[in-house]
Protein backbone atom coordinates (compact mmCIF):
# COMPACT_ATOMS: atom_id res chain seq x y z
CA UNK A 1 0.00 0.00 0.00
CA UNK A 2 1.25 3.52 -0.83
CA UNK A 3 2.41 5.38 2.29
CA UNK A 4 0.93 8.77 3.16
CA UNK A 5 4.39 10.30 2.65
CA UNK A 6 4.55 9.02 -0.91
CA UNK A 7 1.03 10.33 -1.61
CA UNK A 8 1.99 13.80 -0.35
CA UNK A 9 5.47 14.20 -1.82
CA UNK A 10 5.27 16.42 -4.93
CA UNK A 11 6.41 14.91 -8.25
CA UNK A 12 9.60 17.00 -8.25
CA UNK A 13 10.65 15.49 -4.92
CA UNK A 14 9.63 12.00 -6.03
CA UNK A 15 12.05 12.31 -8.95
CA UNK A 16 14.96 13.72 -6.93
CA UNK A 17 18.09 11.67 -6.45
CA UNK A 18 20.04 12.91 -3.40
CA UNK A 19 22.99 15.12 -4.38
CA UNK A 20 25.97 12.86 -4.98
CA UNK A 21 28.59 14.56 -2.81
CA UNK A 22 32.10 13.15 -2.81
CA UNK A 23 31.66 11.80 0.72
CA UNK A 24 28.38 10.09 -0.21
CA UNK A 25 29.93 8.40 -3.26
CA UNK A 26 32.78 7.30 -0.97
CA UNK A 27 35.30 4.68 -2.10
CA UNK A 28 38.38 3.11 -0.57
CA UNK A 29 42.00 4.05 -1.03
CA UNK A 30 44.90 5.75 0.65
CA UNK A 31 44.85 9.02 -1.31
CA UNK A 32 41.68 11.08 -1.09
CA UNK A 33 41.71 13.44 -4.04
CA UNK A 34 38.00 13.44 -4.82
CA UNK A 35 36.49 16.47 -3.03
CA UNK A 36 38.72 19.42 -3.93
CA UNK A 37 39.80 19.72 -0.30
CA UNK A 38 43.29 20.80 0.77
CA UNK A 39 45.11 17.61 1.57
CA UNK A 40 46.69 18.93 4.71
CA UNK A 41 45.83 21.94 6.81
CA UNK A 42 46.28 22.16 10.51
CA UNK A 43 46.12 25.91 10.55
CA UNK A 44 43.16 25.94 12.95
CA UNK A 45 43.48 22.57 14.66
CA UNK A 46 46.01 20.12 16.02
CA UNK A 47 46.79 17.40 13.49
CA UNK A 48 48.38 15.20 16.17
CA UNK A 49 44.91 14.76 17.74
CA UNK A 50 43.63 12.98 14.63
CA UNK A 51 40.80 13.63 12.24
CA UNK A 52 38.56 15.28 14.78
CA UNK A 53 40.87 18.19 15.29
CA UNK A 54 41.69 19.20 11.73
CA UNK A 55 39.16 20.78 9.50
CA UNK A 56 40.44 20.40 5.96
CA UNK A 57 38.12 17.47 5.11
CA UNK A 58 34.37 17.63 4.54
CA UNK A 59 32.38 15.98 7.35
CA UNK A 60 30.10 12.95 6.94
CA UNK A 61 27.43 13.44 4.29
CA UNK A 62 24.93 12.50 7.02
CA UNK A 63 26.46 12.21 10.49
CA UNK A 64 25.38 8.76 11.52
CA UNK A 65 27.01 8.60 14.96
CA UNK A 66 25.16 11.58 16.49
CA UNK A 67 21.86 10.27 15.13
CA UNK A 68 22.52 6.84 16.69
CA UNK A 69 23.44 8.41 20.05
CA UNK A 70 20.41 10.68 19.98
CA UNK A 71 18.04 7.85 19.20
CA UNK A 72 19.60 5.78 22.03
CA UNK A 73 19.01 8.72 24.42
CA UNK A 74 15.35 8.83 23.32
CA UNK A 75 14.90 5.08 23.54
CA UNK A 76 16.11 5.11 27.17
CA UNK A 77 12.96 7.09 27.93
CA UNK A 78 10.44 5.89 25.35
CA UNK A 79 11.41 2.29 24.53
CA UNK A 80 12.21 1.01 21.03
CA UNK A 81 10.98 3.55 18.50
CA UNK A 82 11.27 1.79 15.16
CA UNK A 83 11.86 5.15 13.48
CA UNK A 84 14.81 6.81 11.79
CA UNK A 85 16.67 9.83 13.15
CA UNK A 86 18.69 12.45 11.28
CA UNK A 87 20.72 15.30 12.70
CA UNK A 88 19.91 18.71 11.23
CA UNK A 89 21.04 22.31 11.75
CA UNK A 90 18.66 23.03 14.58
CA UNK A 91 14.96 22.20 14.81
CA UNK A 92 14.42 25.17 12.49
CA UNK A 93 16.04 23.29 9.62
CA UNK A 94 13.76 20.31 10.29
CA UNK A 95 10.69 22.56 9.93
CA UNK A 96 11.96 24.00 6.66
CA UNK A 97 12.92 20.59 5.28
CA UNK A 98 9.51 19.09 6.03
CA UNK A 99 7.70 21.91 4.26
CA UNK A 100 9.98 21.75 1.23
CA UNK A 101 9.65 17.96 1.07
CA UNK A 102 5.91 17.58 1.40
CA UNK A 103 4.37 20.80 0.08
CA UNK A 104 4.15 22.12 -3.42
CA UNK A 105 4.47 25.94 -3.59
CA UNK A 106 1.22 27.63 -4.55
CA UNK A 107 -0.72 24.43 -4.11
CA UNK A 108 -0.47 22.86 -0.67
CA UNK A 109 -1.08 24.08 2.84
CA UNK A 110 0.12 23.55 6.38
CA UNK A 111 -1.90 24.04 9.55
CA UNK A 112 -0.72 25.72 12.75
CA UNK A 113 -2.41 26.46 16.07
CA UNK A 114 -1.44 29.95 17.24
CA UNK A 115 -0.21 31.36 19.48
CA UNK A 116 2.69 29.06 18.66
CA UNK A 117 6.24 29.06 17.34
CA UNK A 118 6.46 31.45 14.38
CA UNK A 119 8.86 29.49 12.18
CA UNK A 120 6.20 27.09 10.85
CA UNK A 121 4.36 29.93 9.15
CA UNK A 122 7.56 31.77 8.22
CA UNK A 123 9.00 28.72 6.41
CA UNK A 124 5.68 28.13 4.65
CA UNK A 125 5.50 31.79 3.57
CA UNK A 126 9.06 31.66 2.28
CA UNK A 127 8.14 28.67 0.11
CA UNK A 128 4.77 30.08 -1.10
CA UNK A 129 2.86 27.49 0.87
CA UNK A 130 -0.39 28.57 2.48
CA UNK A 131 -0.78 28.48 6.27
CA UNK A 132 -4.16 27.76 7.78
CA UNK A 133 -4.37 28.93 11.40
CA UNK A 134 -6.70 27.19 13.84
CA UNK A 135 -6.22 29.17 17.07
CA UNK A 136 -5.81 27.50 20.43
CA UNK A 137 -8.77 27.60 22.80
CA UNK A 138 -8.77 30.01 25.76
CA UNK A 139 -7.06 27.36 27.90
CA UNK A 140 -4.28 27.09 25.25
CA UNK A 141 -5.41 23.59 24.25
CA UNK A 142 -6.21 22.47 20.70
CA UNK A 143 -9.56 23.10 19.05
CA UNK A 144 -9.69 19.47 17.97
CA UNK A 145 -13.04 19.66 16.17
CA UNK A 146 -11.96 22.67 14.07
CA UNK A 147 -8.64 21.01 13.21
CA UNK A 148 -10.31 17.74 12.22
CA UNK A 149 -12.71 19.60 9.96
CA UNK A 150 -9.83 20.92 7.86
CA UNK A 151 -7.37 18.02 7.85
CA UNK A 152 -8.35 16.77 4.41
CA UNK A 153 -6.75 19.78 2.69
CA UNK A 154 -3.66 19.95 4.89
CA UNK A 155 -0.34 18.27 4.12
CA UNK A 156 1.39 19.01 7.43
CA UNK A 157 -0.07 19.87 10.83
CA UNK A 158 2.48 21.47 13.17
CA UNK A 159 1.83 20.98 16.88
CA UNK A 160 4.20 22.29 19.50
CA UNK A 161 4.29 20.59 22.89
CA UNK A 162 5.37 22.04 25.24
CA UNK A 163 4.23 25.07 23.27
CA UNK A 164 6.17 28.27 22.72
CA UNK A 165 5.05 30.91 23.83
CA UNK A 166 2.17 29.57 25.97
CA UNK A 167 4.50 27.19 27.89
CA UNK A 168 1.90 24.43 28.37
CA UNK A 169 1.83 20.88 27.04
CA UNK A 170 -0.89 19.75 24.67
CA UNK A 171 -3.27 17.06 25.92
CA UNK A 172 -2.00 13.63 24.92
CA UNK A 173 -5.49 12.37 24.12
CA UNK A 174 -5.99 15.24 21.67
CA UNK A 175 -2.81 14.34 19.79
CA UNK A 176 -3.92 10.69 19.63
CA UNK A 177 -7.35 11.72 18.37
CA UNK A 178 -5.74 13.81 15.62
CA UNK A 179 -3.34 11.01 14.71
CA UNK A 180 -6.33 8.72 14.26
CA UNK A 181 -8.19 11.29 12.15
CA UNK A 182 -5.26 12.20 9.89
CA UNK A 183 -3.99 8.79 8.79
CA UNK A 184 -5.08 9.23 5.19
CA UNK A 185 -4.48 12.94 4.77
CA UNK A 186 -1.93 14.72 6.93
CA UNK A 187 1.52 14.21 8.40
CA UNK A 188 1.50 15.36 12.03
CA UNK A 189 4.67 17.06 13.23
CA UNK A 190 5.12 17.42 16.98
CA UNK A 191 7.81 19.95 17.86
CA UNK A 192 9.30 18.77 21.16
CA UNK A 193 12.01 21.44 21.44
CA UNK A 194 11.28 21.85 25.19
CA UNK A 195 10.54 18.21 25.98
CA UNK A 196 13.31 17.76 28.58
CA UNK A 197 11.30 20.08 30.84
CA UNK A 198 8.30 17.69 30.69
CA UNK A 199 9.76 14.38 29.44
CA UNK A 200 6.77 12.30 30.51
CA UNK A 201 4.63 14.09 27.90
CA UNK A 202 6.67 13.06 24.85
CA UNK A 203 4.75 11.43 22.02
CA UNK A 204 7.76 9.51 20.71
CA UNK A 205 6.35 6.15 21.85
CA UNK A 206 3.41 6.70 19.47
CA UNK A 207 5.66 6.51 16.41
CA UNK A 208 5.53 2.71 16.36
CA UNK A 209 1.77 2.89 15.95
CA UNK A 210 1.51 5.99 13.74
CA UNK A 211 4.02 6.16 10.85
CA UNK A 212 2.63 9.58 9.88
CA UNK A 213 3.86 11.11 13.17
CA UNK A 214 7.08 13.11 12.93
CA UNK A 215 8.94 14.45 15.97
CA UNK A 216 11.37 17.38 16.02
CA UNK A 217 13.93 17.80 18.80
CA UNK A 218 16.88 20.08 19.55
CA UNK A 219 20.03 20.49 21.62
CA UNK A 220 19.36 24.26 21.85
CA UNK A 221 17.20 24.27 24.97
CA UNK A 222 17.78 21.89 27.92
CA UNK A 223 21.18 20.82 26.56
CA UNK A 224 22.25 24.48 26.48
CA UNK A 225 23.85 24.21 23.03
CA UNK A 226 21.96 26.78 20.95
CA UNK A 227 25.13 28.04 19.28
CA UNK A 228 26.20 24.70 17.77
CA UNK A 229 22.96 24.48 15.71
CA UNK A 230 22.02 20.85 16.17
CA UNK A 231 18.54 19.40 16.11
CA UNK A 232 16.95 16.10 15.15
CA UNK A 233 14.16 14.94 12.93
CA UNK A 234 12.65 11.57 13.85
CA UNK A 235 10.27 9.82 11.49
CA UNK A 236 9.23 6.57 9.92
CA UNK A 237 11.37 5.29 7.07
CA UNK A 238 8.56 6.09 4.59
CA UNK A 239 8.81 9.78 5.56
CA UNK A 240 12.56 9.88 5.90
CA UNK A 241 13.20 8.43 2.45
CA UNK A 242 11.72 11.66 1.00
CA UNK A 243 13.24 14.10 3.50
CA UNK A 244 16.68 12.58 2.92
CA UNK A 245 16.55 13.67 -0.73
CA UNK A 246 16.53 17.34 0.28
CA UNK A 247 19.04 17.35 3.13
CA UNK A 248 22.06 19.53 2.34
CA UNK A 249 25.19 17.56 1.38
CA UNK A 250 27.17 18.10 4.62
CA UNK A 251 24.61 19.31 7.14
CA UNK A 252 26.58 19.05 10.36
CA UNK A 253 30.01 20.64 10.84
CA UNK A 254 32.62 18.47 12.57
CA UNK A 255 33.00 20.77 15.63
CA UNK A 256 29.21 20.60 16.10
CA UNK A 257 29.24 16.81 15.83
CA UNK A 258 32.06 16.54 18.40
CA UNK A 259 30.24 18.71 20.93
CA UNK A 260 26.91 16.94 20.30
CA UNK A 261 28.54 13.56 20.94
CA UNK A 262 29.94 14.81 24.26
CA UNK A 263 26.51 16.13 25.24
CA UNK A 264 24.89 12.77 24.46
CA UNK A 265 27.50 10.69 26.34
CA UNK A 266 26.49 9.56 29.89
CA UNK A 267 28.34 12.47 31.60
CA UNK A 268 26.71 15.00 29.26
CA UNK A 269 23.24 13.60 29.87
CA UNK A 270 23.82 13.62 33.62
CA UNK A 271 24.80 17.27 33.56
CA UNK A 272 21.85 18.19 31.30
CA UNK A 273 19.47 16.49 33.74
CA UNK A 274 20.86 18.19 36.81
CA UNK A 275 20.82 21.61 35.10
CA UNK A 276 17.22 20.96 34.04
CA UNK A 277 16.23 20.12 37.65
CA UNK A 278 17.93 23.27 38.87
CA UNK A 279 16.20 25.40 36.23
CA UNK A 280 12.80 23.96 37.16
CA UNK A 281 13.43 24.82 40.84
CA UNK A 282 14.36 28.40 39.89
CA UNK A 283 11.35 28.64 37.56
CA UNK A 284 8.87 27.53 40.23
CA UNK A 285 10.38 29.94 42.80
CA UNK A 286 10.23 32.79 40.22
CA UNK A 287 6.59 31.98 39.41
CA UNK A 288 5.56 32.05 43.06
CA UNK A 289 7.33 35.38 43.61
CA UNK A 290 5.70 36.86 40.49
CA UNK A 291 2.26 35.83 41.67
CA UNK A 292 2.67 38.11 44.68
CA UNK A 293 3.17 41.22 42.51
CA UNK A 294 0.28 43.62 42.01
CA UNK A 295 1.03 44.24 38.36
CA UNK A 296 0.81 40.52 37.59
CA UNK A 297 -2.54 39.18 36.52
CA UNK A 298 -1.63 35.58 35.60
CA UNK A 299 1.57 33.59 35.42
CA UNK A 300 0.78 30.58 33.30
CA UNK A 301 1.98 27.17 34.52
CA UNK A 302 5.13 26.31 32.61
CA UNK A 303 6.50 23.04 31.21
CA UNK A 304 9.43 24.88 29.59
CA UNK A 305 12.45 27.05 30.39
CA UNK A 306 10.42 30.25 30.22
CA UNK A 307 7.32 31.77 31.73
CA UNK A 308 4.48 33.65 30.10
CA UNK A 309 3.10 36.46 32.23
CA UNK A 310 -0.08 38.44 31.73
CA UNK A 311 0.30 41.88 33.31
CA UNK A 312 -2.69 43.89 34.42
CA UNK A 313 -1.36 47.19 33.18
CA UNK A 314 -1.76 48.58 29.70
CA UNK A 315 1.75 50.07 29.87
CA UNK A 316 4.41 47.94 28.26
CA UNK A 317 6.29 45.97 30.89
CA UNK A 318 8.55 44.83 28.10
CA UNK A 319 9.60 48.46 27.46
CA UNK A 320 9.94 49.11 31.18
CA UNK A 321 12.26 46.13 31.65
CA UNK A 322 14.33 47.32 28.69
CA UNK A 323 15.01 50.58 30.54
CA UNK A 324 16.51 48.41 33.29
CA UNK A 325 18.70 46.57 30.80
CA UNK A 326 16.57 43.41 30.93
CA UNK A 327 15.60 42.05 27.52
CA UNK A 328 12.52 39.85 27.46
CA UNK A 329 10.12 38.88 24.69
CA UNK A 330 7.11 41.06 24.05
CA UNK A 331 4.06 38.96 23.06
CA UNK A 332 1.61 41.86 22.86
CA UNK A 333 1.33 41.60 19.05
CA UNK A 334 -0.09 38.05 19.27
CA UNK A 335 -3.83 37.63 19.43
CA UNK A 336 -4.81 36.17 22.85
CA UNK A 337 -1.57 37.49 24.35
CA UNK A 338 -2.20 41.20 24.75
CA UNK A 339 -0.27 42.50 27.82
CA UNK A 340 1.82 39.32 27.88
CA UNK A 341 5.58 39.07 28.18
CA UNK A 342 7.65 35.92 27.89
CA UNK A 343 10.67 35.66 30.18
CA UNK A 344 13.35 32.97 29.83
CA UNK A 345 14.53 31.42 33.08
CA UNK A 346 18.17 32.22 33.69
CA UNK A 347 20.32 31.91 36.81
CA UNK A 348 18.82 32.61 40.23
CA UNK A 349 20.69 35.96 40.24
CA UNK A 350 19.26 36.98 36.87
CA UNK A 351 15.75 36.13 38.03
CA UNK A 352 16.27 38.03 41.31
CA UNK A 353 17.35 41.11 39.37
CA UNK A 354 14.29 40.79 37.11
CA UNK A 355 12.01 40.37 40.11
CA UNK A 356 13.52 43.42 41.83
CA UNK A 357 12.95 45.48 38.69
CA UNK A 358 9.30 44.36 38.55
CA UNK A 359 8.84 45.09 42.27
CA UNK A 360 10.09 48.65 41.66
CA UNK A 361 7.56 49.22 38.87
CA UNK A 362 4.96 51.86 39.60
C1 LIG B 1 9.17 25.46 19.64
C2 LIG B 1 10.49 25.70 19.05
N1 LIG B 1 10.90 24.90 18.06
C3 LIG B 1 12.10 25.08 17.48
C4 LIG B 1 12.95 26.09 17.89
C5 LIG B 1 14.25 26.26 17.18
O1 LIG B 1 15.19 25.39 17.70
P1 LIG B 1 16.65 25.30 17.09
O2 LIG B 1 17.51 26.23 17.88
O3 LIG B 1 17.04 23.87 17.30
O4 LIG B 1 16.59 25.67 15.65
C6 LIG B 1 12.56 26.94 18.92
C7 LIG B 1 13.44 28.03 19.36
O5 LIG B 1 13.12 28.91 20.11
C8 LIG B 1 11.29 26.74 19.51
O6 LIG B 1 10.85 27.54 20.49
Amino acid sequence: MKSLASKLAPKAVEKLIPYQSARRIGGSGHLWLNANELESSCQYGDESKGRNDVYNRYPDFLPHDIAVEYQAYCEQASGALGCETVAVRGADEAIDLLIRTFCQPGNDQIMVCPPTYGMYEFCADAFSVNTLAVPLLDNFQLDVAAIKAQLADTSLLFLCSPNNPTSNTIHHHDIVELLEASKASTLIVVDEAYIEFAPETSVLHLMVQYPHLIVIRTLSKAFGLASIRCGFLMADESVMSYVARLIAPYPIADPTAEIALKALAPEGLKSMRSQTDELITTREWFISELQALQIVDVVYASATNFVLIHFNTSNSIYDYLLTKGIVTRNQAHESMLEHCVRISIGSKNSMLETLNALQQYQ
